[in-house]
């Protein structure tokens, strides 16, 4: 069985996606084993009580660089012996100590399909605002592995949504999390799990 470590930093939709897949039996040969917040406070964290998992807080304000909260990270990480890091609306930027112990086992959803849409500023609702700017067709969310480049690792899978004519990007956000984020982000970690990933180069292959 692998241990999760899930990262979150506000609201934890995604979080309560994989808590709900996980109940359900969904994530298969894997547990949630612990549940880290960048900030105090956040509803993340009042989700992963309800649902009984322990939790942490490495407050980003209280460190005084990216690399000494990943150090921190990586340390705590460590000590659970966790085999994968989910970034579940993990808005920290997190530097390579963390990719040098988990190489192709850590793995972000993001709201738009990568490569559009990503990269240094690019998260939550400013996404869906730059989509609806561009006046893209589609658009949808990613999940991928993370690597030193921002939204740059190997893509896992990908969904689209058509952009209708009135959205918002509050509609959008949610049309988005609903169709596309809340299913993609547990069947990666299932598939991660249950080493179905393999790794080639920029191409994830779904083993069978
Ligand atoms: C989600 O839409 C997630 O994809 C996005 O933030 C939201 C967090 O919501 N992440 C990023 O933009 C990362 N670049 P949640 O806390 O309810 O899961």
């Amino acid at each position: 069985m692998k241990k999760i470590a899930v990262l979150v930093s506000g609201g934890g939709t995604n979080l309560q996606a994989l808590i709900d897949a996980q109940g359900r039996g969904e994530i298969v040969n894997g547990e949630i084993s612990i549940v880290i917040s960048s900030a105090p406070e956040v509803y993340a964290l009042e989700r992963a009580k309800n649902a009984g998992i322990p939790s942490c807080v490495l407050d980003r304000k209280k460190y005084p660089s990216s690399q000494s909260m990943t150090v921190a990270l990586v340390d705590k990480l460590k000590s659970l012996s966790i085999d994968v890091v989910v970034m579940a609306g993990f808005m920290t930027i997190v530097t390579k100590e963390l990719f040098e112990v988990y190489d192709n086992a850590v793995i972000n959803i993001h709201p738009a399909l990568i490569p559009s849409f990503c990269g240094k500023g690019a998260y939550g609702l400013h996404v869906h605002e730059q989509a609806l700017a561009y006046g893209v067709k589609v658009s949808g969310a990613t999940v991928h592995f993370v690597n030193e480049e921002c939204d740059g690792g190997p893509i896992i899978l990908q969904k689209a949504v058509d952009i209708l004519p009135d959205d918002t990007p509050e509609t959008l956000q949610r049309r988005i999390m609903e169709q596309c984020e809340w299913k993609l982000l547990p069947q990666a970690v299932s598939l991660f799990c249950q080493d179905r990933l393999r790794v080639e180069g920029r191409t994830v292959r779904i083993l069978p």
